[in-house]
């Protein structure tokens, strides 16, 4: 019998050698130690033993089983800390290789300039108003002092949606004048931006769709020369103060006077090249006296009040601001040319 329990010490000890993984040990534990297992089979024969030997075998098969209990314990927590050391080497961070750069976007050269005008402008007490894309003929024309039979009014330059010509895309941010002077009573100063339409063909300097911010001023006393110390200052503000500007006369149904302002072209600065197409100068907005029919069709008194209003092209703007020469780079969405910016 002593040799049975000393073979199932030794038994156990050569089949831990071999044991894998928990499952195996579990089989060990099973064949050794339950019920039904080695030792217990060992035991039940203990009866037969003499009075004499039957407290040395005792001694020695509880010895025997907690070694093998020990035994197995041990393995257990040999394999439960080598199973840990495998998960924490397969989930290993490298904290030390440089992160993966997150591009975040930027605002858009259009956006940048246009915030930059707004600030100009609302330094001048001027707030920010905005207004339908989709707009009536008669905002867009009518109250603007252009009759039907216009030429401004063609179909061939304009996005009509309906067969009458009542309704269209607007082709000018002046509507916002009406729309403004019907419901705010003077002093007035607004400067309204947005998108407008026209069927124009793409090119260096053209689109179907671009920017407008429109601005107007109407008060007791308001002259022409308001108008020009105005649009000097956002000029000199916005491209510097060595920024050169000129008024030219001009023609507009819903000013009088009218004119146009050009602003020196950024490439060339005056002398004529491709951006400006020879010219030497870029045009940058139109502007003039608002026309006393359309204040006085907004129920203000034109013999009380006068007042100045300018459209400025966005496009142009930002790209005399960022020297753009191609207004086609702007709506392309390149990220080379966006990052630049
Ligand atoms: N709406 C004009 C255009 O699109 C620009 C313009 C000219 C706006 C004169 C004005 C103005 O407010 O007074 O060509």
């Amino acid at each position: 019998m002593k040799q049975q329990l000393e073979q199932i010490r030794q038994s156990t000890l050569d089949a831990l050698a071999k044991v894998k993984d928990l499952n195996d040990l579990e089989e060990i534990r099973v064949r050794v130690l339950s019920k039904k297992g080695e030792l217990t089979a060992i035991l039940k024969q203990m009866g037969k033993l003499s009075a004499e030997e039957r407290p040395v075998m005792g001694q020695l098969a509880n010895n025997v089983r907690s070694d093998v209990e020990e035994m197995l314990e041990k393995k257990a927590q040999e394999l439960r800390s080598a199973a840990l050391e495998a998960r924490l080497q397969e989930e290993a961070l490298d904290v030390t290789i440089p992160g993966k750069p997150v591009e975040i976007g930027h605002k858009h050269p259009m956006n940048k300039a246009l915030d930059e005008i707004k600030e100009i402008f609302i330094g001048m007490g001027f707030s920010v108003v905005e207004g339908p894309e989709i707009e009536l003929a008669e905002y867009n024309f009518t109250r603007l002092n252009t009759e039907e039979g216009h030429p401004a009014r063609d179909r061939s330059d304009t996005f009509y949606f309906t067969d009458d010509d009542s309704v269209l895309l607007r082709t000018q941010t002046s509507p916002m004048q009406i729309r403004v002077m019907e419901q705010m009573k003077p002093p007035i100063r607004i400067i309204a931006p947005g998108r407008v339409f026209r069927k124009d063909e793409v090119d260096a300097t053209h689109s179907p769709m671009f920017h407008q911010i429109e601005g107007l001023a109407v008060d007791v006393g308001i002259t022409m020369s308001d108008l020009k110390g105005a649009l000097e200052l956002f000029a000199k503000q916005l491209y510097g103060q060595d920024a050169v500007i000129r008024f030219r006369p001009h023609h507009f149904p819903f000013t009088e006077p009218s004119c146009e302002v050009d602003v020196q072209c950024f490439e060339c600065h005056g002398a004529g090249c491709r951006t400006c197409k020879g010219e030497g100068w870029i045009e940058l907005l139109g502007a003039g006296m608002v026309h006393p029919k359309v204040l006085a069709g907004c129920g203000i008194d034109p013999e009380v009040y006068s007042g100045f209003a300018f459209g400025i092209g966005l496009e142009r703007a930002a790209m005399r601001r960022f020297c753009i020469p191609d207004m086609r780079l702007v709506y392309e969405n390149d990220v080379r040319f966006l990052t630049q910016f």
